[in-house]
C-alpha cells in the first residue's frame, strides 16, 4: 500500500525497488519459457528495465546500424535510454527521443538522465507513444511501452521507419502471449519480417517487408 492506503500502481511499486537494490544485478525472474528454459542465466536490475544483456544489445545494435534518430517507447527509469545513448555517444552522433507516459516515473527519469553525461544524446518527452509525434525518419524503434498497445504503437509509427532500420518490441516471450502475437499478425499481413530472440522475456527484431529487397 502507498500514501493514504491507495494500492501503487506497479510502475511505482518497482521504482521504489529498484531506488532500494541501488543498481545491483539480480539473477532474471521471468517464469521459464519453451524457448528460454534457463532465464537464471540472464541478469536484471528490476522487472520493467530490460535484461541486462538486452540493454548491452541494445547499446551494440545502435554501434552496429549507426541510427541517426532513435524512437524508444516507454522509458520507464531511462535505463534503456541511457544505454542506447551510450552507443549513440560511441557513434558520434545521433539523437535518441523517449517517452514516457507516468510524470512521476517522467520525473524520476529526468533526474537520472540529467545527472549521466549523456543528455545531449536524449530527448525525453512526457507523453503517451499514442501521441507523440515524430519529425523525421526513424532507424531504430524500440517498443517497449505497455503491452496490449504495442500493436497499435508499432503500427503508427511504421509509416516513419526507414525500410531498411529496425523494429525491436521487447517482451515477446510465449509466456507474455500478447506481444508475440502483435508480431506474427504484423507478419502475416505483410507489414513486418520478424525474428524471436530467445531471452527470458522476448525480444523481437524486425524490418519492415518493404525493406526486404
Ligand atoms: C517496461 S517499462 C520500460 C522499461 C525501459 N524501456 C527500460 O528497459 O529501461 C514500460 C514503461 O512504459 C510506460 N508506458 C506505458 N504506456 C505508455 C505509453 N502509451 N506511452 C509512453 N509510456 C508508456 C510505463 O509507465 C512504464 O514506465
Amino acid at each position: 500500500m502507498g500514501l493514504f492506503g491507495r494500492k501503487l500502481k506497479q510502475e511505482h511499486k518497482v521504482m521504489l525497488q529498484a531506488e532500494r537494490a541501488k543498481g545491483a544485478l539480480l539473477p532474471e525472474y521471468h517464469r521459464p519459457t519453451p524457448e528460454c528454459p534457463n532465464p537464471k542465466r540472464w541478469s536484471m536490475y528490476d522487472s520493467m528495465t530490460a535484461e541486462a544483456e538486452v540493454l548491452e544489445f541494445l547499446r551494440t545494435i545502435v554501434t552496429t546500424i549507426k541510427p541517426e534518430l532513435v524512437v524508444e517507447t516507454g522509458s520507464f527509469l531511462g535505463v534503456s535510454t541511457l544505454w542506447i545513448a551510450e552507443g549513440l555517444k560511441q557513434n558520434g552522433f545521433g539523437k535518441v527521443v523517449s517517452c514516457e507516459f507516468d510524470p512521476v516515473v517522467f520525473a524520476k527519469a529526468e533526474e537520472k538522465i540529467a545527472s549521466s553525461g549523456l543528455s545531449e544524446w536524449i530527448e525525453l518527452r512526457n507523453e503517451s507513444s499514442l501521441e507523440m509525434k515524430i519529425e523525421g525518419t526513424i532507424d531504430l524503434f524500440f517498443s517497449d511501452s505497455d503491452m496490449p498497445i504495442r500493436e497499435q504503437e508499432v503500427t503508427r509509427f511504421l509509416p516513419q521507419i526507414n525500410p531498411q532500420g529496425l523494429v525491436l518490441m521487447h517482451d515477446a516471450s510465449s509466456h507474455l502471449k500478447i506481444v508475440r502475437d502483435a508480431a506474427f499478425k504484423m507478419e502475416a499481413e505483410g507489414l513486418l519480417s520478424i525474428i524471436l530472440l530467445p531471452t527470458p522475456r522476448g525480444l523481437v527484431v524486425a524490418q519492415r517487408r518493404e525493406g526486404r529487397r
